[in-house]
């Protein structure tokens, strides 16, 4: 959707993955704060989004949404002003339909008043969900939340989660900021891969102010390992997806931390050409030694080698295959090492992986490298 957002994909952090419906207005003044001073913030992580669960169980005499009492008592405006004086941004979660799927009241056909509510409390985001929706078509359920959102004069990202019904990547484009391709994540490697290999089918629709959602991220939750999170996270980085923090960031460990502060992986998910990098090559059983890689700004190329395989592997990217002219030359950066690591490679690069680990690279060509001296 044109309307000035979203140029990169967006970066913050979820309520639902890892509190779903515990939350209450101190869960989200304290995850603000852990923004700023675990650094976070400073990396681009800041939208602090509010997922189901965050109204009363029904709408007031006006027909007003209204938080809920017990949880959210000071208001929503309140939480804004707070999220805002630290120089965040604030997210909110409703429902393309007449419940949300926690059975709060749904937008449908409140589509005006509810982005009247969102644009008076000074709301920056809205996720607009896709239980109880009436059978429906999507394609009809949001455009009007876009039109009332439109309507208010205030700047929010509208993010689309239809879980990839109807194909949205064919239409969504000129509808939200970003629509979810597939069914919900959960915290396995599973689920993981299973999305990423589903969201890689769209990856051409995907550009500036209009994002593939694979859904956010699982990182710090507990359900897999070291290198499978920092698997999940350098494709999700690669394939531009929405970088939203779903785990408790109050309490990350080190691990954890540090790989949702690799800066140089979120550089490549927040390069200013915006396109969504794919998976280029497989191999081994069930294709399970994977090259994945796209384009940057600059003439670079990132690049993922990708053991999904349950022994350990040698994986090579060939030059044809990542869209390399043969006989280039390019220097090879480990993005999780920090540090060059080949200043000459031509024709393939190679690396040993054990399992489930991934090794992510920015490739630039010499002669791209020359250019910027020059
Ligand atoms: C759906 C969405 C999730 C989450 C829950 C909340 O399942 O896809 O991301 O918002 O609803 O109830």
């Amino acid at each position: 959707l044109q309307n000035g957002l979203a140029r990169t994909p967006p970066m913050g952090w979820n309520s639902w993955n890892f509190f779903a419906c515990n939350i209450n207005e101190t869960v989200i003044k304290e995850t603000a704060d852990a923004l700023i001073s675990t650094g976070l913030a400073n990396l681009g992580y800041t939208y602090v989004n509010i997922d189901d669960c965050w109204s009363k169980v029904t709408r007031d005499a006006k027909g007003q949404m209204v938080p809920d009492p017990k949880t959210f008592n000071s208001g929503i405006k309140a939480l804004a002003d707070y999220v805002h004086s630290k120089g965040l941004k604030l997210g909110i979660y409703s429902d393309a339909g007449k419940f949300t799927c926690q059975v709060r009241p749904g937008s449908i056909f409140h589509e005006k008043e509810d982005a009247m509510s969102f644009a008076s409390w000074d709301v920056d985001y809205l996720k607009y969900d896709n239980c109880f929706n009436l059978g429906i078509e999507p394609k009809k359920r949001y455009p009007p939340m876009r039109d009332a959102l439109n309507a208010t004069g205030r700047s929010i990202f509208y993010s689309i989660c239809e879980w990839g019904v109807d194909d949205p990547a064919l239409w969504a484009g000129k509808v939200g900021n970003s629509w979810r391709t597939t069914e919900d994540i959960n915290d396995t490697w599973v689920s993981m891969t299973n999305i990423a290999d589903l969201n890689d089918k769209w990856a051409a629709y995907a550009g500036p102010g209009g994002w593939n959602d694979p859904d956010m991220l699982e990182v710090g939750n507990g359900g897999m390992t070291y290198k499978e999170y920092r698997s999940h996270f350098s494709i999700w980085a690669l394939i531009k997806a929405p970088l939203l923090i779903g785990c408790d960031i109050r309490n990350m460990t080190a691990e954890t931390k540090e790989i949702l502060s690799n800066q140089e992986v979120i550089a490549v998910n927040q390069d200013p050409l915006g396109v969504q990098g794919r998976k280029v090559h497989s191999n081994g059983t069930d294709g399970c030694q994977q090259v994945w890689a796209g384009p940057l700004s600059g003439n670079s190329l990132s690049v993922v080698l990708w053991n999904r395989c349950m022994q350990a592997a040698t994986i090579t990217a060939e030059w044809n295959v990542i869209g390399l002219e043969a006989g280039t030359s390019v220097s090879v950066r480990d993005l999780w090492q920090h540090e060059v690591v080949l200043n000459n490679a031509v024709a393939s690069f190679s690396a040993q992986l054990d399992a489930h680990d991934c090794r992510m690279y920015v490739f630039t060509p010499q002669a791209a490298l020359m250019g910027n001296v020059m």
